[in-house]
C-alpha cells in the first residue's frame, strides 16, 4: 500500500497551485461506480475556481510527499442555492445554517488510512470556525440492478452514519452529468445527508 504522508487544508499559492491536480483527480476518481462520470477538463477548472475565489470554501489536500494523490472540498450552501434550494425546500432549514461538504476523492491505493476521516474532520472544523450549525452531502442514487455496479462494490453508508449523519428525507436534489458510455448528459438524483455541528 503507498503511504500518505500529510493531509491539510489548502491556500493562496498551494491551492493555486493544486487545481488543476484537484481536477485530475476527481475525473479519475469520479469515473469509477458509482459515479461513472464521463469528465471534462475544462468543465473542471470552471468547476474548481469557486473554490480559489471564496474565503469562506475550502479545499484539503492529501499528499505523497510532493504529490497531490487526494482531495475534498467544502463551501457554504447558499454560494450552491442554483443547484440546491429546491430540494431543500419545505424542510424549514435555513440553507445560511449548512455547510455543504462538496467531494472527497482519493486514489484508491491510499484508501484505509484514515484519510476519509482527516477530510471530514478539517471541513467540519472549518464549518464551526465560520459558524455553521450543520453539515452536509449528497450522495449520487443508482438504481439496485444499474448494470455497471461492481459486485464487490461496499457503499460508503456505514461510514457515514459512523460520522454522525443520517439521510433527510426527501431531500433530494437533480444534478445531470454523462456517464461513461453515454452520448449525452442525464440527470440523476442525489440524496442529501446532513448533521448537527
Ligand atoms: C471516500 C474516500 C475518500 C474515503 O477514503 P479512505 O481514506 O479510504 O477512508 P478512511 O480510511 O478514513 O476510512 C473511512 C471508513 O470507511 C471504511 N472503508 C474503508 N475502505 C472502504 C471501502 N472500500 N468501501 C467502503 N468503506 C470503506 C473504513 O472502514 C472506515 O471506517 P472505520 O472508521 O470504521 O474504520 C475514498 O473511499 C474515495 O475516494 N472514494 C471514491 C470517491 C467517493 O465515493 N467519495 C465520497 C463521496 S464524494
Amino acid at each position: 500500500m503507498a503511504e500518505v504522508t500529510t493531509v491539510r487544508p489548502l491556500t493562496g499559492a498551494a491551492l493555486e497551485s493544486a487545481l488543476d491536480d484537484v481536477a485530475r483527480l476527481r475525473i479519475k476518481v469520479f469515473h469509477a461506480w458509482p459515479y461513472l462520470y464521463d469528465g471534462d477538463l475544462e468543465y473542471e477548472r470552471k468547476y474548481l475556481q469557486s473554490y480559489r475565489d471564496s474565503d469562506k470554501a475550502i479545499v484539503v489536500g492529501a499528499f505523497d510527499k510532493e504529490r497531490l494523490i487526494g482531495a475534498s472540498t467544502g463551501a457554504p450552501l447558499i454560494d450552491h442555492a442554483e443547484d440546491f434550494a429546491a430540494a431543500f425546500e419545505g424542510t424549514g432549514l435555513d440553507l445560511n445554517d449548512i455547510f455543504y461538504c462538496a467531494e472527497s476523492v482519493l486514489l484508491p491505493e491510499y484508501r484505509g488510512q484514515g484519510v476519509g476521516h482527516k477530510f471530514f474532520d478539517e471541513r467540519e472544523a472549518h464549518a464551526r470556525r465560520l459558524g455553521f450549525s450543520k453539515s452536509a452531502f449528497c450522495s449520487v442514487q443508482r438504481p439496485a440492478d444499474h448494470p455497471m455496479r461492481p459486485e464487490q462494490y461496499r457503499p460508503l453508508d456505514a461510514f457515514w452514519r459512523a460520522r454522525g449523519y443520517a439521510p433527510l428525507p426527501g431531500v433530494i436534489a437533480q444534478f445531470s452529468w454523462k456517464d461513461l458510455g453515454e452520448e449525452g448528459e442525464t440527470l440523476k438524483p442525489l440524496q442529501f445527508w446532513t448533521r448537527d455541528l
